[in-house]
């Protein structure tokens, strides 16, 4: 048993999506937040400044003395190497393995797009994972840079003409190769699900990789004994390192409710 939050972080707000998750299926656990809010996005910027981010990100949450670790962001997922992770004084999960596994023991036929930032596509990190799987599969990817820019500045509504374009401009040459099961390798994606599903005329099964990650949290709590034995509702603390004055009503579209924890403006060193 263990009492002590679990810590998330994002480059922004999109790791909100795998929150709500948790927060369905484990409501006693406490949680702290960081969305790296000043310098979102993170997908297009060089691995050495991806690496060096999200190890401050880490940090952070270290010094709040959590129990384990979410990376609930695709582009931290597929860059940070295993030589930093497998370190960590606290368990650590991504979002790359736990999608990479739902994807393959849904695809009967193993044709599977993966979709996320430009750093998430250039690493192959869910193809690899998902070879390491099955031998036996077609891999299909396309990076879609604009989307987190669209999600960022609220532009999510199914109808949203110029987000129907994006998504179509993108999906189209995945929809080419008869892709059976598509990986969202991005937690802001989430979103953006009626529109896909609409361009997909919902014919493709979507694997939340934020929904999945928050399984194998659960999963990893459970193996090494680490579940809270708390019996109220568990709280969540958000930081963000730039202005918290629209947190509470961006957070809420990401989260499905309303924002309840305290929320701080921090500096990462
Ligand atoms: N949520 C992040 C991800 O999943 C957003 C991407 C970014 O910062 O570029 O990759």
């Amino acid at each position: 048993m263990d009492n002590r939050a679990i810590g998330v972080f994002d480059s922004g707000l999109g790791g909100l999506t795998a929150v709500k998750e948790l927060h369905k299926i484990l409501p006693n656990e406490n949680i702290v937040y960081l969305g790296d809010t000043g310098r979102v996005p993170y997908g297009s910027r060089s691995r050495e400044t991806i690496i060096k981010y999200a190890q401050q990100d880490i940090d952070f949450l270290i010094k709040k003395d959590i129990k384990m670790i979410l990376a609930a962001c695709g582009t931290v997922s597929s860059t940070l190497p295993r030589e930093i992770s497998s370190k960590l004084p606290v368990p650590y999960v991504d979002i790359v393995l736990p999608a990479a596994q739902e994807a393959c023991a849904m695809s009967a036929r193993g044709r599977i797009g993966v979709v996320g930032t430009n750093a998430t596509l250039k690493s192959n990190a869910f193809g690899r994972a998902m070879r390491g799987i099955r031998s036996d599969i077609h891999v299909y990817g396309n990076p879609c840079p604009l989307l987190v820019h669209l999600v960022e500045n609220g532009m999510i509504e199914p109808d949203n003409q110029i987000t129907t374009l994006a998504v179509q401009m993108y999906l189209e040459p995945l929809i080419k190769e008869k892709i059976e099961t598509l990986i969202v390798g991005c937690t802001h994606y989430p979103l953006l699900y009626e529109t896909f599903n609409r361009i997909l005329d919902y014919k493709v099964t979507l694997i939340d990789s934020g929904q999945c990650a928050a399984k194998a949290v659960r999963n990893t709590l459970l193996k090494n004994g680490m579940l809270s034995d708390r019996t109220e509702p568990g709280t969540t603390e958000y930081n963000v390192t730039d202005e918290i004055e629209t947190f509470d009503k961006t957070a809420s579209i990401f989260l499905g409710e309303p924002v309840t924890g305290a929320v701080n403006r921090i500096e990462l060193l």
